[in-house]
């Protein structure tokens, strides 16, 4: 063995020795920082190396993330850090994605030169930080301490060390990715339980506006529900100029929010000032330049819109991550308003429910107890007119039985009023034959009934609907119109039932707010049934109400 293969072989045991160290003190430490930190110095030292550095790009491979050097003043290190990763000979060590190495850096036709105040670097040796096709990032070393090049040993080694950044760097973001799923399941399950507890929509939405701005990060979460007609309400807004926001309308058409509602598709807008579609003056005035839109939707129908705004952060643009989580916040927002809806109808209809039910007590009552005895009443005064001798007591007798035969026609007709018994006990048909037979009399009008229902009946709740809103319209066309031809359709189509109330008179502005409660008591009926009704009216052509319900 010569002396020179003897030095040769103590030196690569020192190396070996140094190895062995570095993977125990590595496997040793617990941030990600320290780990790199001690990669970079030990990959100085096995290599000889003055200066050596290892930086780390982010997720989208576009930014350094952390930066770690050996041998290099705060100054330069600073002025590194801004490289941007693409240039130069670091860039080519990413992007090339394999190690390059040089006697003189600056020969290379990849350079750029330094940036000022860099120490000039002669031997180079970068290698890039990889693991299964993933490049985190590179590790480099400049000026080996003898004034020589790196040697294919040193490449060897710093590979090595660069695998070990890999699997360090790796294991933080999976780590980290981790940590997020495990907030992003508790925010999913604090929805979930609040949904089971929670009867109240406003509070509801505020945890979802509120648990949605913390998972994507954004600095403003706002939940748009229809309000009126043509008008979105903000029921929710969590973040930055919230309170602002909180309860403020606007309008469907001329709103990004609206366009989205009626597209029934999420959207990421990554400049709000290129979306024609955004009312930029609203927009300003809340001054965010991103947004991300999901709209709620139950049963193919969208009810609302998520909308958040400018990511925190260097960059304001959210990413298909964060709108993947706002459409699983979506759903159970817009189940939470489906149900919340139904909530309402259903107690609606149970008030509606109770109406009837007392209406028909008191029309019963009206018709058995005070009918009944107005009756025997009249039995009596006819006996005692009999009974009277003289002919003046025989008038008055008389007069007084024609008062008590025309209250009893009030009574009943007020009975009939309240709930026709007719309609409990023969059906629709004969109860609108009796009404507008009612309304042929008192009024000089023409009023034409056409009832197509087939055999079967519909069922109760829809029989009063129809029959409240006839009734209504038929009032309102004597109260209103000033009609002369009246016609009632009642049809049957499948699936619904048909009501169409049509009169020749003055018309009305449909568009100007209901004086009364009559036409805005038809429309909450026909929608507790699940209805929908149709008002036009005109001076010239008078005026249509028609209800379509849905029957099974
Ligand atoms: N058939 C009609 N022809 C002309 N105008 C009508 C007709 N129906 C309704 N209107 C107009 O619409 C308005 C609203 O009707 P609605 O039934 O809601 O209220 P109302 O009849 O005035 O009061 P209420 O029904 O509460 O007793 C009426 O005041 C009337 O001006
Ligand atoms: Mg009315």
């Amino acid at each position: 063995m010569s002396k020179g293969s003897g030095v040769q072989e103590s030196h690569q045991i020192d190396r070996l020795r140094l190895l062995v160290d570095a993977g125990i003190s590595l496997s040793s430490e617990h941030s990600l920082d320290a780990v790199l930190q001690r990669i970079v110095e030990i990959a100085a030292q096995l290599t000889g190396a003055r200066y050596a550095a290892l930086g780390v790009v982010d997720a989208e491979g576009k930014r350094l993330e952390r930066f770690h050097t050996v041998g290099i003043d705060d100054e330069t290190r600073a002025a590194i850090e801004h490289i941007p990763a693409g240039r130069g000979i670091l860039g080519a060590v990413i992007r090339e994605a394999r190690p390059v190495r040089l006697a003189e850096v600056t020969d290379d036709p990849r350079s750029v030169g330094f940036p000022p105040h860099h120490p000039v670097m002669r031997s180079f040796l970068g290698v890039p930080i990889l693991l299964r096709g993933t490049a985190y990032g590179s590790l480099y070393l400049a000026d080996k301490d003898d004034g020589s090049e790196f040697t294919e040993e040193d490449e060897d080694l710093t590979q090595l060390l660069a695998g070990q950044a890999a699997v360090a760097v790796e294991n933080a973001r999976l780590h980290e990715s981790s940590a997020r799923w495990l907030h992003q399941l508790e925010s999913l399950n604090e929805i979930g339980n609040a949904l089971g507890t929670q009867i109240e929509l406003g509070p509801l939405l505020d945890i979802v506006a509120a648990r949605l701005r913390e998972l994507i990060r954004a600095r403003l979460v706002l939940i748009a529900l229809p309000d009126s007609p043509g008008a979105l309400r903000v029921a929710a807004a969590r973040g930055e100029q919230a309170n602002a926001i909180l309860g403020t309308r606007f309008e469907l058409g001329g709103s990004k929010v609206g366009h989205v509602l009626e597209r029934r598709r999420s959207e990421l807008v990554h400049e709000i000032a290129d979306d024609p579609e955004v009312d930029h003056d609203a927009t300003r005035r809340i001054g965010v330049s991103t947004a991300l839109y999901v709209p709620l939707v139950v049963d193919g129908q969208a009810i609302g819109v998520i909308a958040a705004h400018d990511r925190l952060g260097s960059d304001p643009r959210f990413g298909e991550e964060d709108l993947r989580l706002g459409e699983s916040l979506a759903k159970r927002a817009a189940n939470a308003v489906a149900l919340s809806e139904r909530v309402s109808r259903d107690a609606m209809r149970r008030v509606v429910a109770a109406q009837e039910l007392e209406r028909a007590r008191l029309a019963r009552e009206l018709h058995d107890e005070t009918g009944q005895a107005l009756t025997s009443i009249l039995l009596g005064l006819k006996t005692l007119e009999q009974a009277v001798e003289t002919r003046e007591g025989r008038e008055q007798v008389a007069s007084v039985r024609q008062l008590v035969v025309s209250t009893l026609a009030d009574v009943r007709r007020l009975a009939v009023e309240l709930r026709p018994t007719a309609l409990d006990d023969f059906g629709l048909e004969p109860a609108l034959e009796r009404l507008v037979d009612k309304h042929r009399q008192d009024g000089a009008i023409a009023v034409d009934l056409e009832v197509r229902l087939g055999e079967s009946r519909l069922p109760a709740d829809v029989e009063t609907t129809m029959y409240r809103i006839v009734q209504e319209a038929l009032t309102n066309i004597a109260k209103h119109a000033e009609a002369t031809r009246v016609s009632v359709l009642v049809t049957r189509k499948e699936h619904a039932a048909v009501v169409v109330v049509e009169d020749d008179g003055a018309g009305f502005d449909t568009s100007s707010a209901s004086p009364g409660l009559g036409l805005a008591g038809m429309r909450e009926r026909v929608a507790l049934v699940g209805g929908r009704l149709r008002v036009e009216s005109s001076a010239s052509s008078g005026t249509t109400i028609a209800a379509e319900i849905p029957v099974p």
